[in-house]
């Protein structure tokens, strides 16, 4: 992988504004590739003893994918997303997210990056619920102060996207638990994002409310030409995603779930146990995964 720049990356479409130190096109070989990370380590030193997360994790995504991360309680999946979306900072390594470095973001870079690249959905949806669903979906245009009238037109028509014109103006507190994480997903979507990150969004909702908001999802990554990552338990989303990763001792690990859910060998396993007749593989290998196995 090349480290030259091959153009001002400040001058990249997503990186006006950003101050040119703040920007090392370290992607510049190869331009389908939307995040990239490398020998991420996380470290928590609040207990007794430090809590090494991440050491040495490597991930690249590329543009249009949609992955799911798995990974048992306490993993660190939700510190994972904070790090991509540049919410924490790691203790070592990098992300770059196509040309910009996040290393280098102040805290007021790192918010505008966050504004203009990235849509968070987070587990608890975090809706103001003193504000209208119309109010709450507008929120992040109004912070970077686009005029109200167009705010809230893109916030009706994100609204109207996920099925909820009949609720715009009630309030995020009278919404049920899906309808909250419809709006969420509206927010998340209003300013045009292009990753979105998504933090267990069905984990809180009945099994057909859990499915109705992902095929909600589903779709919204298609027709907004999304790259998609999402944290989840439920095995039967995963599936559905195009490239599973679970997440264990600080690496990441591809794996391959058979059409019962059930999880398969990972990419160095299956490419050990070629064929298993019986259990067809639902997943295909993957582009940008490494010959370890890891992501
Ligand atoms: N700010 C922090 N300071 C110290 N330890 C933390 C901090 N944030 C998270 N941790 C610890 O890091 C570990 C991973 O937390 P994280 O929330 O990323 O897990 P997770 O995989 O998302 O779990 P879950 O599936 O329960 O949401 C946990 O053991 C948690 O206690
Ligand atoms: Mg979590």
């Amino acid at each position: 992988m090349t480290r030259q720049a091959s153009h001002d990356p400040a001058s990249s479409p997503g990186n006006e504004g950003l101050e040119p130190e703040c920007v090392q096109p370290a992607v510049a070989d190869d331009d389908s590739v939307l995040l990239r990370v490398e020998n991420l380590r996380k470290e928590y030193r609040s207990g007794l003893q430090p809590l090494v997360l991440f050491d040495g994790l490597n991930l690249t995504v590329r543009q249009g994918e949609m992955i799911a991360i798995v990974g048992e309680s306490g993993a660190g999946k939700s510190t994972l997303l904070h790090l991509l979306a540049a919410l924490d900072r790691p203790s070592a390594g990098d992300v770059y997210f196509a040309a910009t470095w996040l290393g280098k973001l102040t805290a007021g870079e790192a918010a505008t990056f966050r504004n203009r690249e990235i849509g968070y959905v987070w587990q608890l949806h975090y809706l103001l619920p003193e504000f209208t669903a119309l109010e709450n979906v507008a929120m992040p245009l109004l912070a970077r102060e686009e005029p109200k009238p167009s705010a809230f037109a893109k916030a009706r028509e994100l609204l109207r996207e996920v099925g909820l014109e009949a609720r715009v103006h009630h309030l995020a507190g009278e919404l049920s638990g899906g309808e909250q994480q419809r709006v969420s997903l509206a927010r998340a979507l209003v300013t045009q994002p292009r990753l979105l990150l998504a933090d267990e969004p069905t984990g809180n909702l009945d099994n057909r409310t859990a499915e109705a908001v992902f095929g909600l999802l589903e779709r919204l990554h298609t027709t907004h030409r999304l790259t998609s990552i999402l944290v989840t338990h439920n095995m039967e989303i995963a599936k559905r995603c195009g490239r599973t990763l679970r997440l264990h001792e600080g690496r990441l690990h591809e794996v391959w779930l058979h059409s019962s859910g059930s999880e398969g060998a990972s990419a160095e396993g299956r490419a050990a146990s070629s064929d298993t007749p019986g259990h067809p593989i639902v997943r295909t290998a993957v582009p940008g995964a490494n010959r370890t196995g890891t992501a």
